[in-house]
């Protein structure tokens, strides 16, 4: 996938795609940018093809937007792959997702690897299919030594379901006197998110035009920068990223005090 690393740097910065000129490596590059890949499904049906076919196109994307993301410096991409909501669609159209995950990851694991890329997943896993299921485990811990971008899909991922899968481990360690409740603060809850170790999102990018979380890193989410475009996920490219990325620099963070 990141084949032609060099020649794609570049390419990059030829006149046929001219280098965003305000993007550079510097401190207010997001370290993590979160992104909720919708509109799928209107895609292809603006088309008159099935929604099936507007996953596939999806899948692409999240090929050419971890590159351009390894490419920035970003240091984690959090991709939203299937909600825990995502369940209530059509069986087929289900089951089309858990095989074009599938899919999608064999053909990419090597050449993630190859690219210093670190797989990690986020959610209840142990409900999905048992191929898939295991086809991440293996891909994280052959990337777990890995140092490069923090490539973590979120999968069966649902926020208030992890918040629940979090106070539910909690509340055993507690029971179990290996916790005492007055230890329990945000720092140690942190630890028990699927997200653990991660830092928290600074950017979380929603194309697709609509103005909702969908249940998306809520606990994390707490101070990220939102940027909503109505640009559909099969269309969201590298230069859409950078977009995002320029909008996002050009905020004022304050995390609740005044700023400098
Ligand atoms: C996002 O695209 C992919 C998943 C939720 C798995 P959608 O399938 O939600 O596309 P729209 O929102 O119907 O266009
Ligand atoms: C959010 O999109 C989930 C993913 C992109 C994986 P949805 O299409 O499920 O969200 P809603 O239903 O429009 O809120
Ligand atoms: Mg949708």
């Amino acid at each position: 996938m990141f084949k032609r690393w060099k020649n794609l740097r570049r390419r990059s910065s030829s006149k046929t795609e001219p280098q965003f000129p305000t993007v550079s490596l510097t401190n207010s590059m997001p370290a993590h940018v979160a992104i909720i890949m919708d509109g799928n499904g209107r895609w292809a049906t603006k088309r008159g093809l099935p929604r099936t076919l507007g996953h596939r196109e999806g899948v692409n994307k999240v090929r050419e937007v971890t590159r351009e993301a390894a490419r920035l410096g970003i240091k984690v991409l959090t991709l939203y792959a299937f909600s825990t909501e995502n369940w209530k669609r059509p069986e087929e159209e289900v089951g089309f997702l858990m095989n074009l995950l599938e899919e999608s990851l064999n053909n990419e694991i090597e050449e993630l690897h190859k690219n210093n890329v670190v797989v990690r997943v986020s959610g209840r896993i142990h409900e999905l299919p048992s191929a898939l299921r295991e086809g991440f485990h293996g891909a994280e811990e052959k990337t777990r030594h890995n140092t490069g971008l923090i490539l973590n899909i979120a999968l069966n991922y649902g926020g208030r379901a992890e918040i629940v899968d979090a106070a539910r481990r909690i509340a055993a360690m507690a029971r179990e006197g290996k916790v005492a409740v007055e230890e329990i603060d945000e720092e140690l809850f942190s630890r028990y998110l699927y997200t653990a170790g991660l830092p928290d999102p600074d950017l979380l990018i929603r194309p697709s035009g609509e103005m909702r979380l969908s249940n998306f890193l809520l606990w994390q989410s707490a101070y990220a920068e939102l940027y909503m475009t109505p640009v559909l996920w099969p269309d969201f490219g590298p230069a859409d990223l950078r977009e995002a990325i320029q909008a996002f620099q050009k905020r004022q963070r304050r995390f609740g005090g005044l700023g400098v």
